[in-house]
């Protein structure tokens, strides 16, 4: 196996830490994280988040990271090449395949979001928020999002900007932005903390995240008002720990790729993880006491983040300023994760394909771009329903019943969805057998360089058993074999 990767490789240990930060830390921890937290009742919630990126992702972070090092090319080819190293059969290249289409479908949306968030700056440094009542707040954001030419102007700048760097190569893209803005958009968080601290419903929003209420956990209410049973908030809370530590597709394999034989993977990846979910209370510390102190809907949907924020931005001395910059900011941590969700895939178009960096950034670029276009319109409210009910009528036929949940969600909510609660989780699960089971020990032994035996035996039984056995039960009890 080669020593280092063709796409070059990270100047030290620190700059692969910012990389993958800056992979982690992102939408999922600002926009995404609260408002699922909300959604499904809050601390319950985050405690089986907790637990799954303590149990799951840890250990499966290390194994990514140490897939990426020993194989040193994309996933796929990488997953090729250990799988026949191990003697085992080429098909686990498919397991590459996967997590890069995953990339594309979780990028499509992403940048619809990222966009929103480009389109905030503006509006946030315009003054637009100054002295609003929530309800105009939440007006801005509804009449903002029911402009589809909007969305997909800023939908094609965000693209752009991501491409720019994917072209250029992810280390003199990335290195030089990432070492200033991340620990500023932590400051930033505080300063909204602290914000949320002398509110009054600073307390609430604490009970709100950390009192586990198992209730909201495993029962839903359904279309009569009946409680049922149900696997889905777990199954949510653990695609959610795959999601926000950028794992099970390839990125965190792929960042691997490019770094040095003397680092410690155990330690790096504690720090990221570290880092990855302090950021994502600390948005949750700052978005619920506002929704608690103007009695908004926690449970409020994708829009959260932009119907809570800049309330506290519109009546903060300095707000316009920190509305600003706070959403500056929220772009970078966007844009460093959006160039790890296509990277795998740049990566392997320049390897097996030929292709140089700037066409392979085109190429994929392109194809994200059109596929978020379904995205926008889910933003803006039409469903798979509303999308079937054209079609059909473009065809001449006459709408027949489309009643099932299905057809009632929308584009965004299905890529959502198969993406963070099925691909990643599967991917996880698979990656965590391969390392466990497939590849030789020695080989493992030989790459990860755990110093401490007693560490790396804890991080073998996580992998072998823990982690596939969780994902397969929730996989299985959500599928309803299990209640
Ligand atoms: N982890 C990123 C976030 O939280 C999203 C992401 C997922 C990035 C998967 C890469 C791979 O925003």
């Amino acid at each position: 196996m080669s020593k280092v990767s063709i796409h070059g490789a990270w100047s030290s240990r620190l700059i692969f830490i910012f990389a993958a930060v800056g992979s982690a830390v992102g939408l999922g921890n600002i926009w995404k994280f609260p408002y699922i937290a909300g959604e499904y009742g809050g601390g319950a919630f985050v405690l089986v988040y907790l637990v799954s990126v303590l149990l799951i992702g840890m250990p499966i972070m290390m194994a990514e990271i140490m897939l990426g090092r020993r194989g040193r090319q994309s996933p796929v080819n990488t997953m090729y090449n250990l799988a026949i190293e191990a003697g085992q059969h080429s098909a686990w290249k498919y397991l590459g395949w996967m997590g890069m289409i995953a990339g594309f479908m979780i990028l499509s949306y992403y940048s619809v979001v990222a966009g929103e968030v480009m389109a905030y700056i503006f509006r946030a440094a315009s003054g637009a928020f100054t002295n609003q009542t929530p309800s105009g707040i939440r007006s801005i954001y509804s009449d903002f999002v029911s402009d589809p030419e909007n969305l997909l102007a800023w939908h094609t700048i965000f693209i752009i900007v991501t491409m720019a760097v994917v072209a250029r190569g992810v280390r003199d893209g990335l290195e030089k932005t990432l070492r200033i803005l991340m620990p500023l958009l932590f400051v930033l968080l505080l300063v909204l903390v602290g914000y949320g601290l002398n509110s009054d419903g600073f307390g609430e929003a604490v009970k709100f995240m950390f009192q586990p209420n198992l209730e909201k956990l495993i029962y839903t209410v359904n279309d009569n008002g009946v409680q049922e049973l149900t696997a889905k908030p777990i199954l949510v809370a653990m695609g959610h720990a795959f999601f926000t530590l950028s794992l099970g597709m390839g990125a965190i394999l792929t960042y691997g790729a490019y770094l040095g034989r003397d680092v410690s993977i155990s330690h790096v990846t504690l720090t990221i993880v570290i880092i990855d979910t302090v950021v994502a209370l600390l948005a949750g510390l700052a978005i619920f006491p506002i929704v608690f102190s103007h009695q908004l809907d926690p449970a409020g949907g994708p829009g959260l983040i932009f119907q809570t924020l800049p309330i506290a931005f519109g009546s903060m001395p300095g707000g316009t300023f920190f509305g600003a910059l706070f959403f500056i900011l929220l772009f970078f941590a966007a844009w460093s994760s959006a160039i790890s969700l296509i990277e795998p895939a740049v990566a392997w178009m320049v390897e097996s394909k030929d292709m140089t960096r700037v066409k392979a950034a085109v190429w994929g670029g392109s194809i994200v771009w059109l596929l978020g276009i379904a995205s926008i319109f889910s933003a803006t409210g039409t469903t798979l329903r509303d999308i079937f009910i054209t079609l059909l009528d473009w065809v001449g036929l006459e709408t027949i019943g489309l009643k099932q949940d299905f057809f009632s969600l929308t584009f965004f909510e299905v890529i959502d969805f198969a993406t963070a609660n099925i691909m990643l989780p599967l991917g996880g699960m698979l990656t965590a057998i391969f390392v466990g089971w497939v590849m030789h020990r020695e080989s493992v032994r030989a790459e990860i360089n755990v110093r401490h035996g007693d560490l790396c035996t804890l991080w073998m039984t996580l992998l072998k058993y823990v982690s596939p056995v969780a994902v397969f039960i929730i996989f299985l009890s959500v599928i309803g074999l299990l209640g």
